[in-house]
Protein backbone atom coordinates (compact mmCIF):
# COMPACT_ATOMS: atom_id res chain seq x y z
CA UNK A 1 0.00 0.00 0.00
CA UNK A 2 1.03 3.17 -0.35
CA UNK A 3 0.60 5.81 2.93
CA UNK A 4 1.13 9.56 2.35
CA UNK A 5 1.91 11.51 5.28
CA UNK A 6 1.28 15.33 5.59
CA UNK A 7 3.85 16.49 7.82
CA UNK A 8 7.98 14.44 8.23
CA UNK A 9 8.71 15.14 10.92
CA UNK A 10 9.56 13.35 13.96
CA UNK A 11 6.34 11.49 13.95
CA UNK A 12 5.53 11.08 10.38
CA UNK A 13 9.14 9.58 9.62
CA UNK A 14 8.99 6.89 12.60
CA UNK A 15 5.55 5.90 10.88
CA UNK A 16 7.65 5.76 7.63
CA UNK A 17 10.10 3.67 8.92
CA UNK A 18 7.57 1.32 10.50
CA UNK A 19 5.44 1.34 7.37
CA UNK A 20 9.23 0.54 4.98
CA UNK A 21 9.78 -2.27 7.18
CA UNK A 22 6.41 -3.82 7.00
CA UNK A 23 6.83 -3.71 3.05
CA UNK A 24 4.63 -0.27 2.29
CA UNK A 25 5.64 2.73 0.08
CA UNK A 26 5.21 5.87 1.79
CA UNK A 27 4.67 9.46 0.36
CA UNK A 28 6.08 12.42 2.60
CA UNK A 29 5.09 15.81 2.41
CA UNK A 30 5.96 18.97 4.21
CA UNK A 31 5.34 22.95 4.20
CA UNK A 32 7.95 23.60 2.69
CA UNK A 33 7.85 21.06 -0.21
CA UNK A 34 9.65 18.17 -1.60
CA UNK A 35 12.99 19.72 -2.36
CA UNK A 36 13.57 20.14 1.39
CA UNK A 37 12.99 16.24 2.07
CA UNK A 38 15.76 15.19 -0.03
CA UNK A 39 18.17 14.08 2.95
CA UNK A 40 15.25 12.62 4.85
CA UNK A 41 13.97 10.31 2.02
CA UNK A 42 17.76 8.95 1.33
CA UNK A 43 18.07 8.11 5.14
CA UNK A 44 14.83 6.49 4.83
CA UNK A 45 15.56 4.58 1.90
CA UNK A 46 14.13 2.36 -1.13
CA UNK A 47 9.97 2.88 -0.82
CA UNK A 48 9.87 6.55 0.58
CA UNK A 49 9.48 9.35 -1.49
CA UNK A 50 9.14 12.90 -1.22
CA UNK A 51 5.21 14.58 -2.36
CA UNK A 52 3.40 17.63 -2.41
CA UNK A 53 1.14 17.82 0.14
CA UNK A 54 -1.75 17.49 -2.33
CA UNK A 55 0.09 14.06 -3.65
CA UNK A 56 0.75 12.68 -0.42
CA UNK A 57 -3.05 13.44 0.56
CA UNK A 58 -4.35 11.60 -2.92
CA UNK A 59 -2.85 7.73 -1.43
CA UNK A 60 -5.32 5.44 -0.30
CA UNK A 61 -4.03 5.98 3.22
CA UNK A 62 -3.17 9.48 5.14
CA UNK A 63 -1.23 10.52 8.17
CA UNK A 64 -2.00 13.67 10.02
CA UNK A 65 0.97 14.61 11.66
CA UNK A 66 1.28 18.40 11.77
CA UNK A 67 1.55 20.62 15.15
CA UNK A 68 -2.09 21.15 16.85
CA UNK A 69 -2.00 24.34 15.95
CA UNK A 70 -1.03 23.98 12.20
CA UNK A 71 -3.89 21.46 12.14
CA UNK A 72 -6.98 23.82 10.74
CA UNK A 73 -4.85 25.67 7.94
CA UNK A 74 -3.16 22.13 7.03
CA UNK A 75 -6.36 20.82 6.22
CA UNK A 76 -7.75 24.14 4.44
CA UNK A 77 -4.66 23.72 2.43
CA UNK A 78 -5.56 20.60 1.12
CA UNK A 79 -7.62 19.49 -1.96
CA UNK A 80 -11.50 17.77 -1.50
CA UNK A 81 -11.22 14.33 0.39
CA UNK A 82 -12.45 11.43 -2.08
CA UNK A 83 -13.17 8.74 1.05
CA UNK A 84 -9.14 8.49 1.97
CA UNK A 85 -8.28 7.13 4.88
CA UNK A 86 -7.15 10.13 7.22
CA UNK A 87 -4.95 8.83 10.25
CA UNK A 88 -5.20 11.22 13.18
CA UNK A 89 -1.89 11.21 14.49
CA UNK A 90 -2.36 14.64 16.44
CA UNK A 91 -1.57 15.58 19.88
CA UNK A 92 -3.60 18.77 20.93
CA UNK A 93 -0.44 20.22 22.44
CA UNK A 94 -0.07 24.09 21.75
CA UNK A 95 3.53 24.87 21.19
CA UNK A 96 6.69 23.22 20.24
CA UNK A 97 8.42 20.37 22.39
CA UNK A 98 9.80 21.62 25.80
CA UNK A 99 6.85 23.91 25.95
CA UNK A 100 3.78 22.17 25.42
CA UNK A 101 0.29 23.24 27.26
CA UNK A 102 -2.82 21.76 25.99
CA UNK A 103 -5.21 22.70 23.60
CA UNK A 104 -8.85 23.74 24.31
CA UNK A 105 -10.83 21.50 21.51
CA UNK A 106 -13.94 22.16 23.62
CA UNK A 107 -16.84 19.26 23.65
CA UNK A 108 -15.56 17.49 20.57
CA UNK A 109 -12.61 14.97 20.73
CA UNK A 110 -10.03 15.61 18.37
CA UNK A 111 -10.60 13.65 15.70
CA UNK A 112 -14.05 14.74 15.51
CA UNK A 113 -12.97 18.25 14.96
CA UNK A 114 -10.18 16.96 12.14
CA UNK A 115 -13.06 14.92 10.81
CA UNK A 116 -15.64 18.29 10.77
CA UNK A 117 -11.91 20.23 9.25
CA UNK A 118 -11.44 17.54 6.55
CA UNK A 119 -15.34 16.48 5.09
CA UNK A 120 -15.19 13.41 2.87
CA UNK A 121 -11.79 11.46 4.60
CA UNK A 122 -12.37 8.82 6.53
CA UNK A 123 -10.51 9.20 9.89
CA UNK A 124 -9.51 7.14 12.31
CA UNK A 125 -7.59 7.93 15.22
CA UNK A 126 -4.29 5.85 16.05
CA UNK A 127 -1.02 6.00 17.27
CA UNK A 128 -1.27 9.39 18.45
CA UNK A 129 -0.63 7.53 22.33
CA UNK A 130 2.65 6.10 21.00
CA UNK A 131 5.61 8.13 21.29
CA UNK A 132 8.57 8.51 18.85
CA UNK A 133 11.10 5.86 20.19
CA UNK A 134 8.34 3.71 20.88
CA UNK A 135 7.24 4.03 17.54
CA UNK A 136 10.97 3.13 16.36
CA UNK A 137 11.15 0.07 19.48
CA UNK A 138 10.20 -3.46 18.28
CA UNK A 139 6.64 -3.92 18.06
CA UNK A 140 7.36 -7.65 19.99
CA UNK A 141 8.90 -7.33 23.08
CA UNK A 142 10.11 -11.11 24.62
CA UNK A 143 6.92 -12.63 22.65
CA UNK A 144 4.29 -9.83 23.94
CA UNK A 145 2.98 -7.71 21.14
CA UNK A 146 2.65 -4.08 21.81
CA UNK A 147 -0.62 -2.50 22.24
CA UNK A 148 -2.00 0.12 19.59
CA UNK A 149 -5.12 1.96 20.27
CA UNK A 150 -7.66 3.01 17.32
CA UNK A 151 -11.11 4.58 17.24
CA UNK A 152 -13.01 5.09 14.04
CA UNK A 153 -16.87 5.77 12.75
CA UNK A 154 -16.58 4.12 9.82
CA UNK A 155 -16.00 0.42 10.32
CA UNK A 156 -14.35 -0.20 6.54
CA UNK A 157 -11.73 2.07 7.48
CA UNK A 158 -11.10 0.80 11.37
CA UNK A 159 -10.69 -2.96 9.57
CA UNK A 160 -7.86 -1.16 7.06
CA UNK A 161 -6.08 0.59 9.81
CA UNK A 162 -6.28 -1.99 11.96
CA UNK A 163 -4.87 -4.74 9.27
CA UNK A 164 -1.97 -1.78 8.72
CA UNK A 165 -1.16 -1.74 12.30
CA UNK A 166 -1.41 -5.86 13.31
CA UNK A 167 1.22 -6.35 9.99
CA UNK A 168 3.03 -3.77 11.62
CA UNK A 169 3.44 -6.20 14.27
CA UNK A 170 1.35 -4.23 17.19
CA UNK A 171 -2.16 -5.72 18.82
CA UNK A 172 -4.95 -3.58 18.04
CA UNK A 173 -7.31 -2.75 20.56
CA UNK A 174 -10.05 -1.26 19.14
CA UNK A 175 -11.60 1.58 21.68
CA UNK A 176 -14.72 2.45 19.73
CA UNK A 177 -16.10 5.60 17.71
CA UNK A 178 -14.38 9.09 17.20
CA UNK A 179 -16.02 10.68 20.19
CA UNK A 180 -15.78 8.07 22.55
CA UNK A 181 -12.79 6.15 21.64
CA UNK A 182 -11.24 9.23 20.80
CA UNK A 183 -11.23 10.90 24.13
CA UNK A 184 -9.76 7.74 25.67
CA UNK A 185 -6.83 7.95 24.13
CA UNK A 186 -6.20 11.53 23.00
CA UNK A 187 -4.02 13.44 25.42
CA UNK A 188 -5.79 14.23 28.37
CA UNK A 189 -7.40 10.80 28.24
CA UNK A 190 -6.87 7.38 30.71
CA UNK A 191 -4.92 5.76 27.38
CA UNK A 192 -2.79 8.81 26.61
CA UNK A 193 1.10 8.06 26.17
CA UNK A 194 0.50 5.01 27.81
CA UNK A 195 2.91 2.13 26.42
CA UNK A 196 1.28 -1.71 27.19
CA UNK A 197 2.09 -5.01 26.03
CA UNK A 198 0.07 -7.69 25.31
CA UNK A 199 1.60 -11.49 26.26
CA UNK A 200 0.10 -14.44 23.98
CA UNK A 201 -0.57 -14.05 20.87
CA UNK A 202 -4.52 -13.82 19.67
CA UNK A 203 -3.61 -13.05 15.86
CA UNK A 204 -2.82 -17.19 15.67
N1 LIG B 1 6.82 13.43 18.41
C1 LIG B 1 6.09 12.47 19.01
O1 LIG B 1 6.62 11.65 19.82
C2 LIG B 1 4.62 12.33 18.67
C3 LIG B 1 3.96 11.16 19.08
C4 LIG B 1 2.62 11.00 18.80
C5 LIG B 1 1.93 12.02 18.13
N2 LIG B 1 2.59 13.16 17.76
C6 LIG B 1 1.84 14.21 17.08
O2 LIG B 1 2.26 14.26 15.73
C7 LIG B 1 2.18 15.60 15.25
C8 LIG B 1 3.54 15.99 14.68
O3 LIG B 1 4.50 15.89 15.71
P1 LIG B 1 6.08 15.87 15.37
O4 LIG B 1 6.76 15.59 16.65
O5 LIG B 1 6.35 15.02 14.18
O6 LIG B 1 6.32 17.41 14.98
P2 LIG B 1 7.56 18.03 14.16
O7 LIG B 1 8.75 17.14 14.26
O8 LIG B 1 7.65 19.45 14.61
O9 LIG B 1 7.07 17.99 12.62
C9 LIG B 1 5.98 18.75 12.19
C10 LIG B 1 5.83 18.57 10.69
O10 LIG B 1 4.61 19.20 10.30
C11 LIG B 1 4.88 19.89 9.09
N3 LIG B 1 3.88 20.93 8.88
C12 LIG B 1 3.60 21.99 9.66
N4 LIG B 1 2.63 22.74 9.08
C13 LIG B 1 2.32 22.12 7.91
C14 LIG B 1 1.43 22.42 6.86
N5 LIG B 1 0.63 23.50 6.90
N6 LIG B 1 1.39 21.57 5.81
C15 LIG B 1 2.19 20.47 5.76
N7 LIG B 1 3.06 20.15 6.72
C16 LIG B 1 3.13 20.97 7.79
C17 LIG B 1 6.26 20.42 9.25
O11 LIG B 1 6.77 20.80 7.98
P3 LIG B 1 8.03 21.82 7.85
O12 LIG B 1 9.20 21.09 8.47
O13 LIG B 1 8.15 22.04 6.39
O14 LIG B 1 7.64 23.03 8.65
C18 LIG B 1 6.95 19.19 9.85
O15 LIG B 1 7.34 18.30 8.83
C19 LIG B 1 1.75 16.47 16.44
O16 LIG B 1 0.35 16.68 16.39
C20 LIG B 1 2.10 15.60 17.65
O17 LIG B 1 1.28 15.86 18.77
C21 LIG B 1 3.93 13.32 18.01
Amino acid sequence: MEIGTIGAGAFAQALAKRALKAGHKVKLSNDRGPDSLREIINQLGPGAMAATKEEAAACEMVLLAVPWDNVPSTLASLPKWKNQILIDGTNPFHGKAGKFTRADVGNLSTSQLIAALAPGARVVKALNTMIVPTLEADPIVNGARRVAFISADDDGAKRQVENLLTGFGYSVIYLGNLRDGGLIQQAGGPLAGRNLLEEGDRHK
